[in-house]
């Protein structure tokens, strides 16, 4: 057999080039907008880390993105060692993490009237999810992160304003802001932007429940808390996750060059800053 001399591109040569595949990690990718962002991006030139706690769900989707660009790690944002081991996986299947799209989150009621033990269980679980885990899955990734770099923060409207019986959630979204503020000057001279997306109701399980205990607490009915809540937005319909994911998109690409240290608003007009 001849032995073929042509010698293929090394990885710094793809990477002077820009055509090596930029690794995005995307936490909470089983479902809803991590889902809908992994499926965005898995169409084209990424490779892609996606966690959460649900290895099957993530399996999934990694195969239907395909697993050469796609594999799927377990993590639990309230366990440190977790964070740390889903990174090393993260780099060691990929490289380096490019793009650090921190997602999972989760949504628990904490009323001002409860200060039962559970209730300080729920708060205590919240911030240590939404804020802590996701600040040491950030700051991890961010260790080795090339020049170019983005850190994506999915925050919430409740980052921008408060409600009723959501102190520890509204509180966690809140915070992100300060965090991408400080990590954007910090950051800024390796040449990587850090912003927060803020979404308003969009259409996943997390929106559907929350509307659902908000309905139990008025004693009201799903759909007349849904019609009140979208009827004080101007676009007055459901997000839907292809929105978010596409807006995601646009901020890793050159368009996002120049935006850092930013809240983002896709709430229909809910928020207008
Ligand atoms: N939907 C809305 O109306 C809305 C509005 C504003 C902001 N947001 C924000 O948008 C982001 C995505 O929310 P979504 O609506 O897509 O919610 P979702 O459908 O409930 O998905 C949440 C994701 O986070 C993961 N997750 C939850 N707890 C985790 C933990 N301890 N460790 C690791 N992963 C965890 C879940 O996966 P596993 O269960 O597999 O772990 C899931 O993939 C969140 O930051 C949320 O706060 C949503």
């Amino acid at each position: 057999m001849v032995k073929s001399t042509v010698k293929l591109p090394t990885n710094a040569l793809l990477e002077a080039l820009n055509l090596r595949p930029k690794h995005v990690f995307v936490s909470g990718a089983s479902r809803g907008i991590g889902e809908a962002t992994a499926r965005l991006l898995g169409d084209k030139n990424f490779n892609l880390t996606l966690a959460s706690r649900s290895y099957n769900r993530l399996l999934g989707v990694a195969m239907d993105i395909g697993t050469q660009k796609a594999h799927a790690v377990t993590m639990d944002l309230a366990d440190e060692n977790s964070i740390d081991a889903a990174v090393a996986a993260a780099e060691s299947r990929f490289g380096p993490i490019d793009i650090m799209i921190c997602n999972a989150a989760v949504h628990a009621e904490t009323p001002l009237d409860d200060v039962s033990v559970e209730a300080r269980q729920t708060f205590r679980r919240v911030i240590d999810v939404n804020l802590v885990g996701t600040f040491f899955l950030a700051q991890l990734a961010t260790q080795h992160m090339p020049s170019h770099g983005r850190v994506l923060f999915i925050g919430s409207t409740l980052g921008r304003f408060g409600a009723p019986r959501t102190h520890a959630y509204s509180a966690s979204k809140h915070a992100l802001l300060g965090l991408a503020r400080g990590m954007a000057h910090e950051l800024s001279r390796r040449n990587i932007r850090v912003n927060v997306v803020n979404p308003g109701w969009v259409d996943t399980r997390m929106a559907r429940d929350a509307l659902q205990s908000m309905a139990q607490a008025a004693g009201e009915t799903l759909q007349q808390v849904t019609a009140q809540q979208i009827g004080q937005q101007p676009v007055r319909r459901m997000i839907k996750p292809i929105e978010v994911a596409a807006y995601l998109e646009f901020l890793i690409g050159p368009g996002g060059d120049a935006i850092t240290g930013q809240g983002i608003d896709i709430s229909g007009g809910a928020v207008m800053v």
